[in-house]
């Protein structure tokens, strides 16, 4: 698996969506599980720019490689979460992106600030920061991708499917990047391998947990992986990131699965009822200082005229 910052930064462009039969959409039923899927992850990619706010303050951004990365990394995302937002649309399901997106940072509060300084100052502390940062970077790209494949062979809706696979590419270019990113930091490097071990096995979490909580997280879990063959990708996801050096043998997704069914065990309701309530909506926060520093009030901007000649 290679990648080329040169080559990325010349090919970066938003999902080419040419082709995709947006009129089959709601000719296709989808369930209530892949409905919270699509919300859920629609929402994780819209997260991305918070995500980058939290990134670019850490001492991984001193380096000009990454940051270009990131520059086009994050205009992807972006079209991705456009892109499933359009999708639940056609299907008949109303949403104003704008708000709904404003609705999950304001629901963040002041979590999110406190969040952004402890990054911050952990990095600035903690030599092999980017070690950690790429490996969870790995992780997170491949289970987002591992994630649309498993919802593609869930749903069986032809639209999603098209759609998800063309998002896939970019997802196994973004995992290409940090795996390789994360293999040099850590080659040769002891002290770095077990930093970074000790860290993802006490700080990391699935992908989107923190904007959502254990039992959502817990829902799409089971929603995409509690069968053989979800288990099964996600212990070779598993090996996959075993791969990098001072990792081997290490669980995290399978293990994150497993505590989901736990959870379910002790609790059969727990996760399912999410899915069963259809409790995808995102409400505004009832009292938030936050929230009225989101979403934007009143008319949507129109360009203002300006006169030839002015500056
Ligand atoms: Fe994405
Ligand atoms: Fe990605």
């Amino acid at each position: 698996m290679s990648f080329s910052i040169e080559r990325y930064k010349e090919e970066s462009k938003k999902v080419d969506v040419t082709g995709i039969e947006w009129d089959e959409v709601a000719a296709h039923a989808l369930s209530k599980g892949d409905l919270f899927c699509l919300h859920y992850m629609m929402d994780i990619e819209n997260h991305v720019p918070l995500y980058l706010s939290h990134l670019l303050v850490t001492r991984a951004c001193m380096d000009p490689i990454l940051t270009a990365f990131l520059a086009c990394w994050n205009y992807e995302e972006l079209w991705h979460g456009e892109n499933i937002g359009r999708l639940l649309n056609l299907y008949g399901i109303e949403f104003d992106t704008q708000e709904r997106i404003a609705n999950v940072r304001a629901n963040l509060g002041f979590q999110n600030s406190v969040s952004l300084m402890s990054t911050m100052a952990g990095s600035w502390l903690l030599k092999d920061f980017s070690a950690v940062y790429l490996t969870i970077g790995a992780i997170n790209e491949l289970s987002t991708l591992t994630g649309y494949g498993a919802l593609i062979r869930k749903s069986g809706h032809p639209v999603l499917k098209d759609l998800l696979s063309r998002i896939i590419k970019d997802e196994r270019r973004h995992y290409a990047f940090y795996f390789n990113s994360a293999k040099e930091w850590l080659s040769g490097n002891a002290k770095a391998q077990k930093v970074d071990r000790w860290m993802l096995n006490r700080v990391w979490v699935p992908v989107g947990q923190g904007v959502k909580k254990q039992e959502e997280v817990d829902a799409l879990a089971m929603y995409l992986f509690d069968d053989e063959q979800g288990e099964e990708e996600l212990l070779e996801l598993d090996a996959k990131i075993g791969k990098l050096p001072g990792l081997s043998g290490i669980k995290l997704m399978s293990k994150a699965l497993n505590a989901a069914r736990e959870r379910v065990k002790r609790d059969p309701r727990w996760a399912w009822r999410l899915i069963e309530n259809e409790e995808w909506a995102i409400k505004p926060p009832k009292r938030s200082p936050v929230g009225e520093l989101t979403g934007r009030r009143g008319q949507p901007m129109e360009a203002e005229p300006v006169e030839a000649g002015a500056p």
